[in-house]
Formats: C-alpha cells, structure tokens, sequence
C-alpha cells in the first residue's frame, strides 16, 4: 500500500485525489494547501473536462498541514504528488526528492529549461523516482495514436493537426502570466509535449499568436518543422469567449487511415479507411488516472518510469520556449 501525500490542493490536487480513489494498494495519507477549506476538502475547484476534479471526497482520514514543506517533512509519506503552482515545482520536488520520497510533479515540469535541468539532475542522483504527470502520454485516445505511429499499423504519418482551445479559467494563478507562463506553457504545452513523444524533435519550430488575458501567450499556431513529411501543426490557447467549449482534438493522417478524435464532442476516436469509418475502442478513464496508475506500478517494481522521463519533460519546456522566441522574432527557431 503505497502512502501518498498531496501538495496543492486546487483543480488538479482534487483531480488527482479523485484519480487515486479508484486505484487499489494506494492510500492518500495527507494533503496541503495554504487555504484552509481546500485542505479541509470544502471547496470544489472544477475542471474544463467533464468529470474532472469532482470533489465530494472524504477527507477526515488525511492528515491536513497549510505549508506544502511540513507535508514533506512527514515521515509517513513515500510517494509525494506536487499540484502546486508552476514556478514552485522546482523548489518542492528538490525537497521531496532530498527527504528521500518518490514525486509525481504536475506539467509544466517547471517553469523554464534552466529550472527543470536542475531538476532532472537532481532527480539522477537520487534515491526516490521522479515523474512529471505528462496526461496526455497516458490518455486513452492519444496512447493508442502513439502505439498506432510507432509500429506504423496505418503505414507512415504523412500529416498531423492537434488542438486544444478553451475560454480563459480564471483565478489568480492563470491570470498571472510570469506564474502560470500563459496558455503556451500552460495549456498547448501537451500538444507540444505529445509531439515530440509521438514524432521525435523537430528541426526547428515556427509560430504565431497573441496575448490576450495575461502578459504571456494566450494563443499559438505552431508548425513543427520535420526534414519532409511529417506535416505537425498545433493550435492551442484560451483566449476563446467565456462559455466557449474546451476543446481538445486531433487529425492524423496516415498512408493508409485517417484518425479523427474529438474528445468534447462525445464522439468515438474514428479510424477512417476506404472509405468507411469504424469507432476504435478504448480503455476508460482519463490520463490522469492511467498517468498515476503507471507511476504507482514503477514505485512497486522498483523500476524508473520510462513513459516519460525527467529529460524529455525539459524538452517540451524548452520547444515551448522556441515558440515564445518564435512569435517575437517572427522567424522559425531551430532546435
Ligand atoms: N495535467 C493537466 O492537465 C493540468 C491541468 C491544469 C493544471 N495543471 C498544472 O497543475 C498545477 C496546479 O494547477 P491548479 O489549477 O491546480 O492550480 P490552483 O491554483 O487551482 O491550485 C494550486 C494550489 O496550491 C496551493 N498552494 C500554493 N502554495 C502552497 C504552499 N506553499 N503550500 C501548500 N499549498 C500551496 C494554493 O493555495 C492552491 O490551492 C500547475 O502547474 C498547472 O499548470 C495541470
């Protein structure tokens, strides 16, 4: 039974605990967070997927400390899970990693490639495991594109457009854009991040967009530049008017299939081929859920993560990063 403690317990602190709920051998022991009625479990944060962070749990079992660091400072905890702010994943995965825990640490890894090389650095010469909660690695839907590519079922990828666009969600942290790094490192972050995974590292990058609700950017169009075919390109952002649907979406055309996923549209992931399109079945759940599950089963093995490792969640800060250099100098920025 692996003993979890939660830090943050905002949108994605109560999605994870909703997520360790219905994972068996795992026990969440404690939580924290610096507002009394979410440590108390008394407030529901929502989400922008249905389902998403649903509150209603029971907290009276868990241990409840203000300060993220008294958290990690109890003895009882293995495995330490930071849904904090992004510019404070640095500080508290090197705390948890040098009290000798196990740490789930919530996308962006950090807040710039300087920070999260420091991290993985630490993270290799240290005794517990690090795994940055990449979802979409793990999402039903996009783990199934990423099997499909790999073994070129459908023949080779020729093209391949992703989108993940949503109003603005509020609150001080993603209004803050020195915080949350605007929607480009928030939010199209997993696009890019899933790019990567999917296609391995562009040449080079070339993007547009716009600030709109914080001093970052809140919406890109970005191609990424492959020696030929793949063509990748990925629009993320929530500068759309409030009470815009969340949408999150995907169209990869292969040699021989088109696979079509709207994941808001309550559709079925469509495999397009001669002319017919047939549903794909899929395993339930969100990523969050499989992300964690995964995690959990490395700690039992005592085997370090592979689906995602420390480096190439500093990866995907960094070619976020060369979209943001991108948009300045209107120029596509080698990597
Ligand atoms: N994987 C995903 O799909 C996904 C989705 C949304 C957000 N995120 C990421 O998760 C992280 C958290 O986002 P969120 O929406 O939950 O933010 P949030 O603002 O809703 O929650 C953060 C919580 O941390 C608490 N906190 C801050 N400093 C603390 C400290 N020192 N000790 C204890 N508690 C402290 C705050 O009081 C707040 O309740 C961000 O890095 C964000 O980018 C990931």
């Amino acid at each position: 039974m692996t003993k979890v403690g939660i830090i943050g317990m905002g949108m994605m602190g109560s999605t994870h605990l909703d997520a360790y709920r219905k994972i068996k051998d795992v026990e969440v022991v404690a939580v924290a967070d610096l507002i009394e009625e979410r440590r108390e479990g008394q407030s529901n944060t929502g989400g922008n997927i249905e389902g998403q962070s649903q509150g209603g749990n029971d907290f009276s079992s868990f241990r409840k400390y203000a300060e993220g660091m008294e958290l990690i400072a109890d003895p009882d905890i293995e495995l330490i899970d930071i849904c904090l702010p992004t510019p404070l994943h640095l500080v508290f995965a090197v705390a948890a990693l040098k009290a000798g825990r196990h740490v789930l640490v919530e996308k962006p890894f950090t807040r710039n490639t300087g920070e999260g090389k420091a991290l993985a650095e630490i993270a290799s010469q240290s005794q517990g495991m690090l795994m940055c909660a990449m979802c979409m690695r793990f999402w039903p839907g996009w783990s199934w594109l990423k099997k499909s590519v790999d073994d070129q079922r459908f023949g080779k990828v020729l093209s391949g457009q992703f989108r993940r666009v949503s109003s603005h969600p509020g609150g001080p942290f993603y209004s803050d854009g020195e915080a949350c790094g605007g929607a480009i490192l928030d939010l199209h972050i997993h696009d890019t991040d899933f790019i990567h995974y999917c296609f391995g590292m562009p040449n080079a990058v070339f993007s547009r967009g716009y600030s709109h609700h914080t001093t970052h950017i809140d919406h890109v169009v970005t191609q990424y530049l492959y020696d030929d075919l793949p063509l990748i390109v990925a629009e993320g952002g929530w500068a759309l008017q409030a009470g815009a649907p969340f949408q999150m979406q995907y169209t990869v055309n292969f040699e021989q299939a088109t696979a079509v996923f709207d994941l808001a549209a309550d559709a079925p992931l469509t495999l397009i081929q001669n002319g017919e399109s047939h549903p794909v079945d899929l395993p339930e759940g969100m990523g969050y859920e499989h992300e964690i599950r995964y995690f959990l089963d490395c700690i039992a093995k005592g085997k370090k993560p592979e689906v995602v490792v420390p480096e190439s969640a500093v990866t995907s800060v960094r070619i976020v990063e060369a979209e943001v250099e991108s948009i300045r100098t209107g120029k596509s920025v080698q990597l």
